[in-house]
């Protein structure tokens, strides 16, 4: 889904995510300790905003990078970062992978991007169809507990276009996502053939305690954002 935060804001967004609390302090250090090693392997960032996670990769010497994301300005923002070092295209995931060969990539990470998508079955086909066996994806996303405070249904269970106004980067900027049940998540992930090896509901940085004691609290004591490892199982 295409939002100004990630697209007028792009630059803006870079800076602030590098030292904030949610990307910084809770989603990057607890998608990153379920990543594993990827030293000598094929990864692909999907939806790789500003390219935070892709210039971790690159320090781990994966041997190939990809990088996609819906966004121009973020595709534009990698490419000047990184150049030929990684392979970055535009591409809207809610129509799957459609340039990558079937069993071709080692490991895909997906960080906050999945509530921008409206069908999870087909990017789930399209993860599992173009993983090698034995690959994996690590993602997060919302977590479904937390987003429920926003349901104007009152159906945990029916998915529902939220509309919001967040000030990530300093002032408010309108942005629409997904808010869905856990079960649609799983149900998307198994039917695609993919198995869930690992779950965490993420673990806040103590270093947020001294960010801000009120937000430490918060996200101490509350769900905010889900992260699984789904595996391809190999022959
Ligand atoms: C919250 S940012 C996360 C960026 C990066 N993954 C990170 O964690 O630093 C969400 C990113 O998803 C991208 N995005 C949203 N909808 C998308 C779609 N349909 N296809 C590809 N990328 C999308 C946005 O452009 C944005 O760069």
């Amino acid at each position: 889904m295409k939002s100004e935060l990630y697209s007028t804001y792009a630059k803006q967004y870079d800076s602030v995510i590098t030292d904030n609390i949610y990307n910084a302090h809770l989603d990057r250090p607890t998608l990153l300790s379920m990543l594993g090693s990827v030293s000598g392997l094929n990864v692909m960032d999907l939806g790789c905003g500003p390219g935070v996670y892709s210039q971790y990769l690159l320090e781990s010497d994966a041997s190939k990078i990809t990088c996609v994301d819906y966004s121009d300005e973020m595709v534009e923002l990698v490419k000047e970062k990184f150049g030929g070092r990684v392979s970055t295209y535009q591409q809207d995931l809610s129509l799957g992978l459609p340039k990558e060969k079937s069993a071709s990539v080692d490991v895909m990470i997906c960080p906050l991007v999945l509530h921008y998508l409206e069908d999870l079955s087909l990017f789930f086909n399209e993860v599992s169809r173009v993983l090698k066996p034995k690959g994996y994806i690590v993602f997060s996303t919302h977590h479904p507990f937390a987003d429920f405070e926003c349901s104007k249904s009152g159906n945990y269970f029916e998915r529902e276009l939220v509309e919001e106004e967040w000030n990530t980067v300093g002032t408010p900027v309108p942005i629409r996502f997904y808010r869905r049940s856990l079960m649609e998540i799983t149900d998307a992930i198994t039917s695609s053939g993919l198995v869930i090896s690992q779950l965490s509901e993420g673990k806040v940085s103590d270093k947020v305690k001294e960010l801000d004691e009120d937000v430490y609290e918060r996200l101490s004591r509350n769900p905010n954002f889900i992260f699984m490892k789904c595996s391809k199982l190999g022959d």
